[in-house]
């Protein structure tokens, strides 16, 4: 770890790349009564400080994304609404499907696409991925493209390869101006799910490294207003030393946020609190 809290300070001080974004990505966990329940137990948990310090987003499933848009903007909780997918067209017969124009309505601001699970499990490739980041962004919502090596790859000595692979091919023919708005997360497959966080030194290695090819694609602007998310086993024990790494501007939280006692340990962790 660093010895000081360097990135923290600068993002506190009102840095190019501002407050943490705290994102809590509940994948197919809750139904739309219970993240009523969820979202107004962190609304009460966390402290007006700690939403000025930090942005926290919450991405619940679509069937529950209008009803935790009804409590966050009657009870006007400055949480932003998140999604965890989207398809690329704004319409069409796709049975099964949500749009990004579907999301916008609903006042959506950040969307996942690329994360690991879609990838592994139902196939999105690397083309599918940039068609959904190019329709975030022409709905004017910010995507969190999610990129990050398997434990295969990291076992050989792949993982910068893999990482770079999947920027370059998940970001082609995107704007530099849009890439430097972007979030990225680095989650290490491995990391997902099994209590095996990666190490602060390792996140940040693989962190440094997203702004540097990123900084290569879109200039240098670009890389430095970039955010990059750490997503993998991130609990309120790690948040802390996680967000102290100079490239690590937010988390992207699993498991730990679906209790909102236990996600608003991990944001005040996260803050330093
Ligand atoms: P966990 O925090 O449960 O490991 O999940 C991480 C993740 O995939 C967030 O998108």
């Amino acid at each position: 770890m660093r010895p000081s809290w360097a990135g923290a300070a600068s993002r506190a001080a009102g840095g190019r790349r501002g407050r943490p974004l705290l994102s809590g990505n509940w994948k197919m966990h809750h139904t739309h009564l219970e993240a009523i329940q969820v979202v107004q137990k962190l609304a009460y948990r966390l402290s007006p400080g700690d939403l000025e310090q930090a942005e926290v987003s919450l991405h619940p499933p679509f069937t529950a994304l209008r009803s935790v848009q009804t409590v966050l903007e009657s009870d006007e909780t400055p949480i932003a609404l998140g999604a965890q997918n989207c398809h690329w067209e704004d319409e069409g017969a796709y049975t099964g499907e949500v749009s990004a124009a579907m999301l916008a309505k609903l006042n959506v601001r950040y969307v996942i696409v690329g994360h690991s699970e879609r990838r592994q499990l139902f196939g999105d490739t690397d083309e599918q991925i940039n068609r959904r980041l190019q329709a975030v962004l022409r709905h004017n919502m910010t995507p969190i493209l999610c990129v990050g090596e398997t434990l295969e790859e990291r076992e050989a000595g792949r993982t910068s390869e893999r990482v770079t692979d999947q920027l370059r091919a998940d970001l082609a023919g995107v704007g530099q101006a849009a890439i430097g708005g972007l979030v990225v997360a680095y989650e290490p497959v491995w990391a997902i799910g099994t209590g095996q966080n990666a190490t602060p030194e390792d996140a940040e290695e693989t962190c440094a490294l997203i702004r540097s090819v990123v900084k290569e694609m879109a200039g240098a602007g670009a890389g430095e207003t970039l955010r990059i998310q750490y997503g993998g086993s991130v609990t309120s024990g790690n948040a802390g030393d996680l967000m102290a790494q100079a490239d690590v501007d937010g988390l992207l939280v699993g498991g730990a946020s679906l209790d909102p006692d236990v996600f608003a340990l991990v944001v005040k962790a996260a803050l330093g609190r």
